[in-house]
């Protein structure tokens, strides 16, 4: 990956949810492919600034405007991908009880309840963000986060495991913006726990 990178939006087959509208749904992809053009924008710029092989000093307050606006636009796409990818049609609400997820949120929190409170709890905090459960890959251990706007916070090679954004465009068309409670708790009865369970590592030295 690289300058040279186009990067395609992808579609989702996701409708007729539970407490999110398709209106609401169709807002938020619209806003998924403008994080997609924006980052094929900034490759594009900064190929155009260093393609000599040097930086022009003229260009380099230029060049690092664009370099520090790649968190946003890269996390706004792919932090989307992940939250799209991490729902389904016909969710069937909290994960089964036998499942990979739930072992591991047992092992790292006591139990899946104490893990779900920490997760929800997360995504109720004031901000612009995103609550985010990771997987650090050297113990197996599940943490949650919160991100801010879409790149402050992201643990550095921890595993997305599962991805809310919390956004008020995420729900704002469903939900007046002191119910965010109501949207997580709509978010959570449309997780896709098949996806969640296969982005765990649960071999080697990552495992419940
Ligand atoms: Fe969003």
């Amino acid at each position: 990956m690289g300058l040279n990178t186009i990067y395609k939006p992808r579609t989702f087959d996701l409708s007729d949810l539970k407490g999110i509208s398709n209106e609401t749904l169709a807002t938020h992809f619209k806003l998924y492919e403008g994080y997609v053009a924006n980052t094929n924008v900034l490759n594009e710029r900064i190929a155009e600034l260093i393609k000599d092989g040097n930086l022009d000093a003229t260009k380099a307050a230029a060049f690092s405007e664009l370099k520090r606006r790649y968190g946003f636009e890269y996390n706004g796409m792919v932090l989307h991908e992940y939250y799209f990818d991490n729902m389904q049609k016909q969710g069937t609400g909290d994960a089964a009880k036998d499942s990979s997820f739930r072992k591991i949120a047992d092992t790292s929190f006591g139990s899946y309840d104490i893990w779900k409170a920490d997760f929800v709890s997360v995504g109720k905090m004031r901000g612009v963000g995103w609550a985010i459960c990771y997987q650090d890959p050297s113990n197996g251990a599940l943490s949650n986060h919160w991100i801010s706007m879409h790149e402050e916070g992201n643990i550095a090679g921890y595993t997305p495991i599962l991805v809310m954004d919390v956004w008020e465009h995420a729900f704002i068309k469903d939900y007046a913006p002191v119910d965010r409670p109501k949207y997580i708790e709509a978010f959570f009865s449309n997780i896709n726990w098949d996806k969640v369970n296969s982005r765990l590592a649960t071999t080697g030295s990552a495992k419940a």
